[in-house]
């Protein structure tokens, strides 16, 4: 059986995350592996009802400390329920966001002191880890024109303020400093085509080097 692994995609908001997710599924798609694509918070039962109560632009008064308690907690149940049976049947995961953003927004964006975001992190993630963090990286206030070019409403983290995405936006680029080995930072302000086609060298490299 092949052998299981998981890819994050992470980066600011309107990065371009979930139109390069799809660009690798059509690629896993036709090489013929076998693949999982799901999104944090969310991705269970459970979670995408944790992740209606954290995006809710309604939710103003969600303190700081919930908000990361529930990001922790609809990550605990993605793991255990989803992401780490996938891997175990040998599939490719690919997820949208994942502890990346929880270093980034809730340390860098919120002020949550660094031990404690990962110590909670720890706790959620029994020691597994994600084999590589694809980190889009973009000026925050191309990625808020971005969102906003798609004419949706906002949810909650997507109402972010300048400041916050510019502290986030450093996190990231932190973090994948940080961790070389796992981290890859891809130049998100090129066009599409370009963005993708250098996520889809990253996925190809990671395949390759796990077969
Ligand atoms: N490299 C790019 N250049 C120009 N536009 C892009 C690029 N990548 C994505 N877009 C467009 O920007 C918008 C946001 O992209 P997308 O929804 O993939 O971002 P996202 O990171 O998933 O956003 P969110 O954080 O809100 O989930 C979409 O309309 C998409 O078509
Ligand atoms: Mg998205």
């Amino acid at each position: 059986m092949a052998q299981g692994c998981l890819i994050v995609c992470d980066g600011n908001n309107g990065a371009g995350k979930s139109s390069v997710i799809r660009a690798i599924e059509e690629f896993l798609h036709s090489r013929g592996h076998s693949y999982l694509v799901t999104r944090e918070p969310g991705g269970t039962r459970i979670g995408e009802k944790i992740r209606s109560v954290v995006l809710d632009p309604e939710t103003p008064e969600l303190c700081d400390t919930t908000e990361l308690l529930l990001f922790a907690a609809a990550r605990a149940q993605h793991l255990k329920e989803k992401i780490i049976p996938a891997i175990q049947a040998g599939k490719v995961v690919v997820c949208d966001r994942f502890t990346p953003a929880t270093v980034a927004f809730q340390h860098y964006g919120r002020g949550i002191p660094l031990s404690l975001v990962q110590s909670i992190n720890g706790f959620a993630l029994e020691g597994f880890s994600p084999n590589l963090n694809i980190i889009l990286d973009v000026d925050p206030e191309i990625g808020m024109r971005r969102v906003a070019s798609r004419g949706e409403g906002l949810d909650r983290m997507e109402m972010q303020k300048l400041e916050f995405l510019t502290r986030a936006r450093e996190g990231f680029l932190r973090q994948a400093e940080e961790a070389p080995d796992t981290f890859v930072v891809i130049d998100a302000s090129q066009p599409f085509d370009a963005v993708s086609a250098n996520v889809l060298a990253e996925v190809d490299a990671l395949l390759a080097k796990l077969a």
